[in-house]
């Protein structure tokens, strides 16, 4: 087989065999096929596309490449959920306790944030204590025993994506639905859950801008998991606005705990009842209304802060944070950001809000940069507000004082106010199953 003939097929139109895909994936990660013709291949990719065939063949290449984590020494049903990314979107230490208080492991693998969205291991190492960093037989033993663990990726899990997204970056075929599907989904199924929901941001704070490319997307994910046997269900969820109040660490860290005491903000809190719903329907819990009063009552009766708070412990971090957010290192300085004119507040730049809590010191522009966990932002008020001139509509964290100005010019520019109210807008747009 020569990779100058696969180049050639799909240039053309054609459909690549298993073999074909295998062979590209097997050469590329061995370092026996070079950059630039994987580059040739993945432009071809990007403008012929792929079946779903080719898709699925593809994602399981991709997830063989490594290790490939093996659950089945933990009982029960185990559920995964992958969010592709937003401001504020801390859905994830909300949704898995409140699951995992039911009897559904989640034995999950999350990210760091970087550029203009958040990463849930961020958001965790901002309690005090928190170990992110777990060996696989505590992982292990701790989704046994609490039902539910948050880690940071580790492991030799999927170097084919690793070599290829850096690859992609460089050569303009980053937003390309199989590739963007087959990256994601090769890391979920090398994960090892039974089932997996995904939840597809929309919006200006999101990968993908429009409802119509988000429901595109889902389906090739959703596609890709029955192929594979995984049961994969996706939400398309709004991310045209940041989600909740609270962007930033240790912030969003209050707000989560808010939520699971019952007093979260009304989008987040709905958000997070849709998303556990539906990995309690993946798990056959029951049909969606049923699973939807279920999720509701453990945050009613407390069992789902509970299962935060143990999680936390199990993981080395300190409850007190969790009880009361006094107890968290507080910020230096507050900053009160004001409206600028009377009206609606009307749109909110999602991307800009995020790039500047990253100016506050909440999230980092390249990898190695560190984190000022207690910065960042809370929104006093959110799209469809009416707001006086001098109105506080925000307030940032940060520990210099230097950085508001230049997030304050970032964050101005993202807000619209205007005479008239703006649509209300759903913040589940679409399940695509
Ligand atoms: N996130 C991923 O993990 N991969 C992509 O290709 C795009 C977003």
């Amino acid at each position: 087989m020569r990779m100058y003939d696969i180049i050639a097929k799909k240039r053309d139109g054609g459909e690549l065999s298993d073999e074909e895909i295998q062979f590209f994936i097997n050469g590329y990660v061995s370092g026996e096929i070079p950059d630039y013709q994987v580059s040739s291949l993945l432009m071809a990719i990007y403008f012929q596309g792929m079946t779903d065939r080719e898709t699925a063949s593809l994602t399981m290449c991709m997830a063989k490449s490594g290790e490939m984590v093996d659950l089945s020494s933990i009982d029960g049903i185990k559920v995964d959920k992958h969010s592709t990314g937003g401001v504020g979107d801390k859905t994830t230490l909300i949704i898995s306790p409140i699951v995992a208080s039911l009897g559904v492991r989640v034995a999950k693998m999350s990210g760091r944030g970087l550029g203009h969205t958040g990463g849930t291991v961020d958001k965790m190492e901002s309690i005090p204590g928190m170990q992110t960093s777990i060996d696989r037989e505590k992982f292990f033993d701790i989704v046994r025993k609490v039902g539910v663990s948050v880690i940071g990726q580790s492991g030799n899990l999927v170097p084919a994506d690793k070599k290829l997204y850096a690859l992609r970056d460089v050569t303009a075929t980053i937003e390309s639905i199989p590739l963007i599907a087959s990256s994601i989904m090769s890391k979920k199924i090398a994960a090892g859950s039974d089932c997996i929901l995904l939840d597809v941001k929309t919006g200006s704070g999101a990968f993908m801008k429009t409802v119509d490319d988000s429901i595109k997307l889902a389906q090739a994910m959703v596609a890709i998991g029955e192929h594979v046997g995984r049961k994969t269900i996706a939400l398309i969820t709004d991310m045209d606005r940041p989600l909740g109040n609270a962007i930033g660490n240790s912030l969003e860290i209050m707000e989560v705990c808010d939520t699971l005491k019952g007093h979260g903000p009304e989008d987040l809190t709905e958000i997070c009842i849709e998303l556990a719903a539906n990995m309690l329907y993946l798990a056959g819990k029951g049909d969606l209304a049923e699973c939807k009063k279920l999720a509701r009552r453990q945050i009613d009766n407390g069992e789902a802060f509970a299962k935060l708070k143990e999680m936390v412990a199990a993981q080395g971090g300190d409850t007190r944070v969790l009880d009361d957010s006094a107890n968290f290192p507080q910020a230096k300085i507050a900053y009160e950001v004001l409206a600028q004119s009377e009206g609606y507040l009307y749109a909110m730049n999602t991307e800009r809000c995020g790039i500047s809590s990253v100016e506050l010191g909440a999230g980092r522009e390249k990898k190695e940069d560190s984190i000022d966990y207690s910065a960042g932002i809370m929104l006093r008020k959110k799209i469809g507000d009416y707001v006086k001139k001098g109105d506080v509509i925000a307030v940032f964290y940060t520990s210099e004082e230097g950085k508001c100005k230049e997030a304050e010019k970032i964050f101005q520019s993202a807000v619209s106010i205007r005479p008239e109210a703006p649509k209300s807008v759903p913040v589940i747009h679409a399940r695509v199953t």
